[in-house]
């Protein structure tokens, strides 16, 4: 089927109809007729290819409950990329992300819809510069956020993501370092290095939307909504973690809501986080947040199907830095 073809007939209708359920009051019914043939060619599609679509929590929810297979944080994505029995993975995230199950799968096929969709954080970071900063810094071990791209992990000695950094630094100390380098994020770095007492050298590397939140927009949203409970990413800077009542990586915000149904709740990150957090915890009111990641933006519904129609465009990397890529990503599935 072509993407000029596709249309809400019955069939997709009630294929799509729980989908709906779960989201109607995020899209009107004009929307999901638009919608809903998109979804339902994506998932025929993706069990005629063997096809497995890993889907981050800042995706558009029409992606995230209707064509995900493995939900959640970049931890828990490289996790069970790397347990698939699919032939093809295609990633709804960023490209690191989609680098991170090539690196972990590298017999797969890797697609992701839009190979622009970046970040600020891998941006920032150049393996020459990890290289400087192992010439400065002798003997010390580089932790490398997985916001970065396999060049930069290629040359780091262990990885971390939001939801275990600081477990992957003390397990450093175990080991016998007192000091690491902390790359590329200086506020996830600062985080960690408040709740350690190893010695943390920062990189000033920072995520181009968690840093636009401050302190203040978290006082006004408690000023103006009683009883709200503030959840933060630690990609934010440390006067805003400072005001919430816990931090967390993606993940292990979408479990403190599902546990505890807050009357009310904040949460400190990209955009679409909330509204997907909303339709899976219909008691629990959460805030509408102003920022969006323009790189996770880039993938559209619209471009998910071209991508599984063409199988393209793949994520390769050169054998060798995928293969010392490989050993820090390992490592930190070992140590968390
Ligand atoms: P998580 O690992 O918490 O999902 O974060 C990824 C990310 O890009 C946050 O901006
Ligand atoms: Fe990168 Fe920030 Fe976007 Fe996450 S939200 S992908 S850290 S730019």
């Amino acid at each position: 089927m072509s993407t000029q073809n596709l249309a809400y007939t019955n069939e997709v209708a009630n294929a799509t109809a729980p989908v709906y359920e779960k989201l109607s009051s995020q899209y009107n019914k004009d929307q999901w007729e638009k919608i809903a043939p998109y979804i339902y060619e994506i998932n025929r599609l993706k069990a005629e290819k063997n096809a497995t679509i890993l889907v981050h929590n800042y995706m558009t929810p029409d992606i995230f409950y209707g064509i995900g297979d493995i939900v959640g944080d970049s931890l828990m994505l490289a996790r069970k990329a790397s347990q698939t029995n699919a032939d093809i993975i295609v990633q709804c995230g960023v490209h690191f992300m989609a680098e991170t199950a090539k690196i972990l799968c590298p017999d797969k096929k890797v697609i992701i819809p839009d190979p622009k969709a970046g970040c600020s954080l891998a941006n920032s970071i150049t393996a020459k510069d990890v290289r400087d900063l192992k010439e400065k810094y002798p003997g010390i071990p580089v932790v490398t956020y997985v916001n970065t791209s396999a060049e930069v992990k290629a040359e780091s000695d262990v990885c971390c993501t939001s939801s275990n950094a600081l477990q992957i630094v003390n397990a450093l100390k175990k080991e016998g370092h007192d000091s690491v380098i902390f790359t590329p994020d200086q506020y996830l770095a600062q985080n960690v290095a408040a709740q350690t007492d190893v010695n943390v050298i920062i990189y000033e590397g920072s995520c181009e939307v968690h840093e636009l939140y401050s302190a203040q927009n978290v006082i006004d949203a408690r000023n103006t909504h009683e009883g709200l409970v503030v959840l933060a990413h630690p990609e934010c800077k440390p006067e805003v973690m400072a005001q919430a009542d816990y931090a967390g990586s993606t993940a292990q915000m979408d479990d403190y809501i599902k546990k505890h149904q807050p009357k009310t709740a904040m949460l400190v990150t990209e955009r679409s986080m909330s509204d997907n957090v909303a339709a899976s915890n219909p008691d629990v009111k959460l805030l509408n947040m102003p920022h969006a990641c323009p790189h996770m933006k880039r993938i559209t519904l619209q471009n998910v199907l071209e991508a599984l129609q063409n199988e393209a465009p793949e994520v390769l990397i050169d054998p060798d830095i995928l293969e010392r890529a490989k050993h820090p990503v390992d490592r930190m599935l070992e140590l968390s």
